[in-house]
């Protein structure tokens, strides 16, 4: 079974939206699917399905609201589905880790200005000094015009290449923080001024991780 994982550190990124797609597109394909939604205050997974079941739509996406990854797995595996799509919450904490460390892949969606990006690489740094083998940031496009046409483009792919199978690796590769697809980066330079820098005097960037708040 392949389970990815949508999870970020902030709030409104397109969490959901990704987890919808990835497990609409999984449907579509007659795979057998099925979406957690971890976020049972919000419940926009649970929602979504709730109103496509009212309005008709096809593909089916069976949807389940979880409040633990382990139930989530649960339910997967009575399910015996081929693939398990979590939709975390819109914060970092303790069940960031259990999902990422469920996920063959962790997908974290990131705006595209440094103020978004400079946490989501601080969360996949802290994810990987965890131990996570593979974690991705894909771009959420924001910036109008031409720049926001490319970059959905862009977006696009990067959901096309997150959702081949055969390219995710498995659980005793390397240890990499992975970017979504290199077209989706912006210029190198950007992403070496977002990179954590090592040292006593820097703070944990993500302090609620080790508080066991799962
Ligand atoms: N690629 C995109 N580009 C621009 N806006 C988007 C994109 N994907 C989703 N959105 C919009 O972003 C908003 C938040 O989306 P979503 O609910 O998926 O985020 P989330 O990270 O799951 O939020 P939360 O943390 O509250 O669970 C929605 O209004 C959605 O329509
Ligand atoms: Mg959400």
């Amino acid at each position: 079974m392949l389970v990815l994982g949508c999870t970020s550190q902030k709030g409104g990124v397109a969490k959901s939206s990704l987890a919808r797609l990835l497990a609409r597109e999984f449907a579509a394909k007659g795979r057998r699917v099925l979406l957690a939604d971890l976020d049972l205050l919000q419940a926009t997974s649970l929602e979504w399905a709730r109103r496509r079941v009212e309005a008709g739509l096809r593909p089916d996406v069976p949807v389940v609201g979880c409040e633990s990854v382990k139930h989530a797995l649960k339910q997967a595996r009575q399910a015996d589905v081929d693939c398990l799509v979590l939709d975390a919450r819109g914060f970092a904490d303790a069940q960031t880790l259990k999902v990422a460390w469920a996920a063959e892949a962790l997908l974290i969606p990131s705006g595209l200005a440094v103020d978004d990006l400079l946490p989501a690489v601080r969360l996949a740094h802290e994810l990987t000094r965890a131990g996570v083998p593979r974690v991705q940031i894909g771009m959420r496009s924001a910036a109008p015009a031409t720049r926001r046409a490319r970059s959905r483009r862009r977006h696009a792919t990067s959901v096309r290449r997150a959702t081949t199978a055969s390219r995710l690796p498995g659980r005793s590769g390397p240890a990499t923080a992975g970017l979504m697809t290199k077209a989706a980066l912006p210029p190198r330079r950007a992403i070496r001024r977002c990179r954590p820098r090592p040292g006593p005097s820097r703070p944990a960037p993500w302090h609620s991780l080790r508080r066991g708040q799962a």
